[in-house]
């Protein structure tokens, strides 16, 4: 082969591998097995859902679920993305995610504009306060006082119901706490499992958790509207309920029985 030629098809070959490589960067792509990698978004900055470990790993019960149902019977590969909480629904809604799991609530306004699998987790919102605060029991005694909460989140929406509460605004959880602490505010409204999970082991000091939950919610895996993924993850969450692989997630990191979950919302 002459000098020219080879050049030629040195050029051609990686025009061919540039070509590949850019149909392949899609928002999801199929392979010849027929697994689907979804980019699915999540805010590691919630314990023990999704935390982000020192060396850059993700870790949490969302991420375990998320990887379980990654296999190759559910035809899912998964792609985890950090992205704020506060705009995980405009970035589903604009499709530049697959879908998003980050203890995300389903709510009747949410599912205005985003689509949710079927529940995952049981949860709820609870009162946090300094351990010494003995003023605030309930829903009532949070009347006209400082309150903590995420942006964008159902507590956020909750404070939102309290009579001249004063609000104030974080991106996320451990921002809040420290503001707690520092007497900034009385009160976080958040979720409680998180609350309590930090507080159980040693990464919340002087909070307490108001025993009474605020609100009974549920966790669902967000998708765009009109997504073709839902049914797999549907079918995944079933089957990884059915065959004990939920139940081994709950109790690695909540050390007790996972309550039952009803298999839609409402
Ligand atoms: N469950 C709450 C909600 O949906 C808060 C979730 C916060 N999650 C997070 N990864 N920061 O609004």
């Amino acid at each position: 082969m002459t000098k020219a030629k080879l050049k030629w098809r040195q050029l051609i070959l990686s025009l061919g591998c540039l070509l590949l490589l850019l149909a392949c960067n899609n928002s999801y792509q199929t392979t010849n097995s027929g697994i689907q990698t979804l980019k699915v978004a999540t805010d590691p900055t919630f314990i023990p859902f999704e935390i982000q470990t020192t060396s850059g790993n993700l870790e949490g019960f969302d991420i375990d679920l998320m990887k379980a149902l990654a296999q190759p019977a559910t035809g899912i590969a998964v792609k985890f993305e950090s992205l704020p909480f506060d705009g995980m629904i405009s970035t589903l809604q604009a499709k530049r995610v697959d879908a998003a799991i980050s203890g995300i609530t389903i709510t009747a306004e949410r599912l205005k504009t985003i689509a949710f699998s079927r529940p995952y987790f049981k949860a709820g919102l609870a009162i946090a306060v300094r351990e010494d605060n003995q003023n605030i029991k309930d829903f009532n005694s949070l009347k006209g006082k400082k309150i903590a909460v995420q942006i964008g989140s159902t507590g956020a929406d909750f404070a939102k119901t309290i009579p001249n509460a004063k609000i104030s605004t974080f991106n996320s959880g451990p921002e809040f706490f420290q503001d707690l602490l520092n007497g900034n505010v009385d009160a976080v409204v958040s979720d409680a499992f998180a609350t309590l999970y930090a507080i159980k082991n040693g990464k919340l000091k002087g909070i307490r958790v108001v025993a009474d939950l605020l609100t009974e919610e549920y966790y669902g895996i967000a998708a765009p509207k009109d997504s073709p993924h839902l049914d797999a993850i549907n079918k995944g969450i079933a089957t990884l309920l059915s065959n004990g692989t939920y139940k081994q997630i709950y109790q690695k990191w909540f050390n007790a029985e996972p309550p039952q979950l009803p298999d839609s919302w409402q």
